[in-house]
């Protein structure tokens, strides 16, 4: 093989490239990222590494999810602080479902580049380049809009480190305490239509905490209680971006992505031999890898010996996005086929990506077969014996509707209301607590729960 160097996948085959109009221009914005402090340090992708080793243990779970898109239009205080707040509270429901831990890595704070299926979009007649994500070009549709641009990833580089700021804040500065992420959860449950179904849940950890409270432990007297740790993610897609802030970590000597903690390859540009496999196969960080219906059990196992040549445990993540009508197809060969090699992975589930469908003109994707896509990963994990190690969405901490269903269900005809999304349609608030407290009926039957643990206490 080939030395590697954070450029070598430039003489590599690649996909989903946008056309840059001044080269000229890309190499200075290029260089001068370069000279940008890093985004996270080496040490936080390593912790991260080895908690998501726990989870290749069977001993963690990995809650993974965030807008498709992030925009610079929707970049604010209230957007990130109401997804941080959605995301933890299915973390503690998902944590004590489980009695084990849950990573939490958000997509976000670099999440802006977007694989498309056609190069071009036409409306009416007209045709523009499709349109990339904001790191690239204008989602508007005209002819200026949407030509490459490379000041913007200065700007995407901006806004990460400005969210990133805010949620180390809310992470680290007693806002993520365990007190407050309860008593927006009783909120939740309070208002749910299908609030009774998740009360038994709910009081079980108020019980919990009072229990906890009465000898002493409330996050006054515990920084657990108090703080979390919590992880950025997106796709390495603009390879131009992440070679630019990849940098050698001085205290090992080996070169990190620092523009996220992780970083995953998309469904489109993990050809073996092309551009994105080459970049990712480098760097150290906790690596994540879409599985699709195109996927073989053999194509699997060579991407799996260039990311992971050492099969180290927390290393790679799979990320199983089949589609509910598919993942009794093509999800048992591959695990089996892994578990049978003897490699180290997590095992994590997109319900998102493989269950697209228009309604009334907008792409939307119903929360039953969300739902009944984590069912069967969960299931054919069981039947397995592996550990169905995570899940994958798209949610933003809003009310919008741009996916159907849930309990206060979303119908077609409101898709129009409040279709926000730069990209795919996402969770809102309520139909992503909804899907942490259905995934906590599978984990709760899988492990047992809490119960089981204290039995064997
Ligand atoms: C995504 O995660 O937004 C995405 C494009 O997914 P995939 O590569 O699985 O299609
Ligand atoms: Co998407």
């Amino acid at each position: 093989m080939t030395k590697w160097s954070p450029n070598s996948w430039r003489s590599k085959p690649i996909s989903q490239v946008p056309a840059y109009p001044d080269k000229a221009v890309l190499q200075e914005t290029e260089a001068r990222l370069a000279t940008f402090p890093p985004l996270v340090f080496a040490g936080e992708a390593r912790k991260l590494k080895k908690q998501l080793a726990q989870v290749a243990a069977g001993e963690a779970f990995l809650l993974q999810g965030g807008d498709c898109a992030e925009s610079f239009a929707e970049h604010g205080a209230d957007n990130i602080r109401d997804f941080f707040r959605v995301f933890l509270q299915m973390s503690v429901v998902l944590t004590f479902a489980g009695a084990q831990p849950v990573v939490k890595v958000g997509r976000i704070a670099g999440q802006f580049a977007k694989p498309r299926s056609s190069d071009n979009e036409t409306r009416d007649g007209v045709t523009l380049p499709s349109y990339r994500g904001d790191i690239i070009n204008g989602i508007e549709f005209d002819a200026a809009s949407r030509i490459p641009d490379p000041a913007r990833q200065t700007m995407a580089y901006r806004q990460s480190a400005a969210t990133l700021n805010l949620l180390r804040a809310f992470a680290q500065g007693g806002y993520a305490s365990l007190e407050n992420v309860h008593s927006w959860m009783l909120g939740f449950v309070s208002d749910s239509p299908q609030g009774e179904r998740y009360a038994a849940l709910a009081s079980r950890i108020t019980e919990t905490m009072n229990f906890m409270s009465a000898i002493g432990i409330s996050s006054e007297t515990n920084y657990s209680l108090r703080e979390t740790d919590f992880y950025t993610s997106h796709e390495a897609l603009l390879l131009g971006y992440e070679e630019a802030l990849t940098r050698v970590d001085s205290t090992s000597g080996d070169w990190y992505a620092t523009s996220g903690h992780m970083i995953w390859i998309g469904d489109r540009t993990r050809q073996p031999d092309q551009a994105h496999i080459e970049y990712c196969r480098g760097i150290k960080n906790p690596l994540g890898l879409k599985c699709g219906p195109s996927i073989s059990p053999d194509g699997l196992l060579e991407l799996i010996d260039l990311l992971n040549p050492e099969n180290e445990p927390g290393r790679l993540t799979l990320i199983a996005r089949f589609g509910a009508d598919k993942v009794g197809e093509h999800l048992p060969k591959l695990v089996q086929a892994v578990k049978k090699e003897g490699r180290n992975v997590v095992w994590s589930c997109d319900p998102m990506h493989g269950n697209t469908v228009t309604a009334a003109g907008y792409k939307t994707r119903p929360f039953d077969r969300i739902l009944r896509e984590v069912q069967g990963f969960f299931d054919i994990h069981r039947a397995e014996g592996t550990h169905p190690g995570g899940i994958h969405i798209e949610m933003t901490g809003k009310n919008v509707t741009e996916c159907t269903g849930g309990a206060r269900a979303v119908r077609d005809e409101d898709l129009q209301n409040r279709y926000h999304t730069h990209c795919d349609p996402r969770l809102n608030a309520d139909q992503a607590i909804e899907l942490a407290f259905l995934v906590s009926e599978l984990l709760k039957t899988k492990t047992g729960g809490a119960e089981k643990k204290a039995a064997n206490a």
